[in-house]
């Protein structure tokens, strides 16, 4: 058996039938056997203050120590007003703090962005890889994933149930195990 990689993935919403938690469940389903993907949860993440720094919230280490003993970062997000929801952005905060021990820096990343809307969170897709370029997360750059009409996606018990989505998730998750393969340490 090859290497497993363990890929820490973070859903943008905080909402119970999030269409990007279901997302993220069917991209764990759909990935080839050596990732194994796990959602880190983030709505639990008290706001960014650097004057925490010295004391943090245990909530903020938690978190940190779990994406540093990642392999890879997988992003499911929708777009809030044209950008990354407030929840997501503020876990980014938290885990690139402080200064120099970012627990993201250097791990390999990708991006599915979702929203019934048919641009696929392509704002949020793209504000996302701006902040990861800083973030030093070489963020996979093909193929691309912003899944629109994501409403119609999934079925009643939230299994995606649309054979074309599949298919090219089961591609997208294939190039993100061979991205991963090259850019982990
Ligand atoms: C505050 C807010 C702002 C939103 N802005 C956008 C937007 O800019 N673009 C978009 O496609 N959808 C937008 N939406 C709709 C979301 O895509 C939709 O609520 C989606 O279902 C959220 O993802 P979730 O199902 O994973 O919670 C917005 C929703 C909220 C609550």
């Amino acid at each position: 058996m090859g290497t497993m990689h363990d890929v820490a993935v973070l859903v943008g919403s905080l909402r119970k039938d999030s269409l990007n938690r279901k997302m993220a469940h069917a991209l764990a389903e759909l990935a080839p056997a050596a990732l194994k993907l796990g959602i880190v949860e983030i709505g639990q993440l008290p706001l960014y203050n650097a004057d925490e720094d010295t004391n943090p919230p245990a909530a903020w280490t938690t978190f940190r120590e779990r994406v540093r003993a990642a392999d890879a970062l997988l992003f499911v997000t929708p777009e809030f007003n044209r950008s990354v929801p407030g929840a997501l952005k503020n876990a980014l905060d938290v885990g690139s703090r402080p200064s120099g021990r970012s627990a993201f820096s250097g791990k390999p990343g990708a991006i599915v962005s979702v929203s019934p809307g048919a641009l696929g969170a392509f704002g949020a897709n793209h504000h996302l890889r701006q902040s990861l370029v800083f973030l030093n997360v070489p963020t996979m750059p093909q193929p691309e994933a912003y899944v629109g009409g994501a409403d119609k996606l999934f079925d009643a018990a939230g299994k995606l149930s649309n054979e074309g989505t599949r298919k090219f998730l089961e591609q997208f998750m294939q190039a993100f195990a061979a991205w991963i393969a090259v850019h982990s340490r």
